[in-house]
């Protein structure tokens, strides 16, 4: 290992077994761990069982789901020689840890967690009052904790979980780290996330079907893009318009170089060019964005057995660290596996 390696700090972030990933997936989340590859020693885990929090009564496809994530991040370009890449049912040490934090975590902090209120109120379609799903930040924290991660990129909505991860941190070092603290505190790194539209000016969302696929040929993102809903200000050719109120504009600014820029610009707010003509170049930013991914994807596509065994490394890899992890906390806790003589309390 060359020191740079030993020195870089650590990151952990997960992404749960939805299948193939949306543009929205990649600008919210994906595109960063890629560029964090450069400096981090980075493990990357598709969080099948958080899928289970909420789609636990159908597991039929949860497997198929995974597969579907790590092609997409391969094909986004995350490096199986850098990044350990793993499904976290394969490294069964997350449930262990998050066994023995469940046992350390108040109710309290759980309940509080906004996302769990929000998504008890809103998702009306399953039954969420189950264990597991109070218990998703816990299982989060084992992952986090689990190799010890310095940092966690992820987005604002995760930021209360990351937050909680710490305190659950702190309170197993302040039990059992009599010899020095077990787990570090983990650090938020804010995913920058503009906003993405989808095709129907919503936010882009798998359950709004509203997204543009990564696996999208190039015929359907163009399709896709001229029934994208643009500035309503805009009825006829002939009225201005406004990029700054136009979804289309939005996808401009997070795609389109400079020069489109000033096009798009310039030309909607005079009327000098049309809605369809300024689509066509979103779609081509997204195609030149698109195409090398896919081209990537091809070659796992066509031999899928490639994938799952870079899964399967990554699943040594990571293992290798939690059993690490597993030692530790066993030995702060009381209860390592190795025999020690019983001690015998004087008599007094
Ligand atoms: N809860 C995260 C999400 O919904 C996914 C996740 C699970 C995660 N474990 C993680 C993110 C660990 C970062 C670190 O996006
Ligand atoms: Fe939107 Fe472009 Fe039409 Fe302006 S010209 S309203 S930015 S699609």
């Amino acid at each position: 290992m060359t020191p740079s390696t030993t020195l870089r700090k650590r990151v952990l972030s997960g992404m749960r077994s939805t299948g193939k990933l949306h543009l929205g997936n990649y600008v919210g989340a994906l595109a960063n761990w890629v560029r964090m590859q450069d400096e981090y020693e980075c493990f990357f885990c598709v969080v099948d069982w958080h899928a289970l929090t909420t789609d636990y009564a159908d597991t039929s496809q949860v497997k198929q789901n995974s597969v579907e994530v790590a092609l997409d991040w391969l094909a986004a370009g995350l490096d199986p020689e850098r990044s350990v890449m793993f499904i976290q049912s394969h490294v069964p040490e997350h449930a262990e840890l998050h066994l023995l934090l469940s046992m350390i975590t108040p109710l309290g902090w759980l309940e509080r967690v906004p996302t769990y209120k929000e998504q008890r109120e809103n998702i009306k379609d399953k039954d969420l009052g189950t264990y597991g799903f109070l218990g998703y930040p816990v299982l989060q924290a084992a992952d986090i904790l689990m190799y010890k991660a310095d940092v966690v990129p992820v987005g604002e909505d995760q930021v209360a979980h990351i937050e909680l991860t710490r305190e659950i941190a702190r309170r197993f070092n302040s039990f059992y780290g009599k010899s020095g603290d077990v787990f570090p505190e983990p650090k938020v790194l804010l995913t920058p996330a503009p906003k993405l539209p989808g095709t129907d000016g919503r936010k882009m969302s798998k359950s709004y079907g509203n997204t543009i696929m990564l696996t999208d040929p190039e015929p359907v993102v163009r399709q896709k893009l001229k029934t994208m809903v643009t500035d309503p200000a805009r009825v006829r050719r002939s009225d201005p318009g406004n990029p700054d109120v136009c979804p289309v504009g939005d996808l401009h600014k997070i795609f389109s170089d400079s020069a489109t820029m000033e096009k798009v610009n310039v030309g909607c707010r005079s009327a000098g060019i049309g809605c369809i003509e300024c689509k066509s170049w979103v779609a081509d930013a997204l195609v030149q964005l698109l195409s090398p991914m896919q081209e990537r994807r091809k070659k796992f596509e066509e031999n899928p057995r490639l994938a799952w065994d870079i899964l399967e490394a990554g699943t040594k890899r990571a293992r290798k660290a939690a059993s690490e992890t597993m030692n530790d906390v066993r030995d702060a806790m009381g209860m390592s596996l190795t025999y020690e003589a019983p001690v015998v309390k004087n008599a007094q």
